[in-house]
């Protein structure tokens, strides 16, 4: 390994842990405001991700192996897990309950604006970029939540701010696990094989650049309305 030239793999993975470090709402103390906004303002992105976002990429990929557990992985997420007997969403409904949502407010929640400005710029990459780039941005949040070593997705953090038991935060065990299958080094090997010239690998890193980004935003959105929550004592 260490003879080689770093790999555009290498050069994606360095690039989202490093923008990740800076991104307060993961290593920041989990308050009861910023569990609930993320919770929320997940809804509407696991939903764009799997109906919206991922079909838009994937319609442009050559590598059916990768269309194949793409697919794989959007029927997880909204129709069934064979592991679990139900959609993840079910699990995601439940959690929300467990740290005091509401089955109307889950039902009826809008991205607030900076979310809105990430979901558009995912959206615009999966689109128009390389498919590569849309894999990417539909997959880096995952790949950083299974790299950090210690931050706001584990179930620890929930436990803590919530006061709940182990079952209560089955949503984030689970998926501490099934992200890590869903990417990163291992899953995203086949980046490699298909990026053969610098002219593509510069476009597919431009546009995870962008996507991370948008990430940022995406948590920023999160973190503001969380803080709101917060001072009106939710
Ligand atoms: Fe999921």
């Amino acid at each position: 390994m260490a003879s080689h030239p770093p790999s555009v793999i290498d050069a994606i993975c360095d690039y989202a842990l490093t923008v990740a470090a800076d991104i307060p709402w993961y290593s920041e103390p989990l308050t009861r405001g910023r569990g609930q906004a993320y919770l929320l303002q997940h809804i509407p992105r696991n939903r764009l991700l799997s109906s919206v976002m991922r079909p838009a990429w994937m319609s442009r990929c050559p590598d059916l192996a990768v269309v194949r557990k793409t697919i794989g992985q959007m029927r997880e997420e909204l129709v069934f897990d064979d592991h679990i007997a139900q959609p993840h969403t079910s699990i995601l409904w439940q959690m929300g309950r467990n740290i005091g949502l509401t089955d109307e407010q889950m039902n009826s929640v809008k991205p607030v604006p900076l979310v809105e400005v990430a979901f558009s710029v995912w959206e615009h990459i999966a689109r128009t970029r390389h498919w590569i780039a849309g894999w990417l941005a539909t997959s880096v949040d995952e790949f950083i939540l299974t790299s950090l070593p210690k931050h706001n997705f584990q179930a620890t953090a929930w436990k803590q701010a919530f006061g709940l038991t182990d079952e209560q935060v089955f949503f984030f065990t689970y998926h501490t696990k099934a992200d890590d299958e869903h990417a990163g080094r291992r899953v995203w090997e086949p980046i490699a094989r298909h990026l053969t010239n610098e002219k593509e690998q510069q476009e597919v890193l431009d546009g995870m650049k962008l996507a991370m980004t948008a990430l940022c935003l995406f948590y920023q959105g999160i973190c503001e309305l969380g803080d709101q929550l917060d001072k009106n004592g939710r």
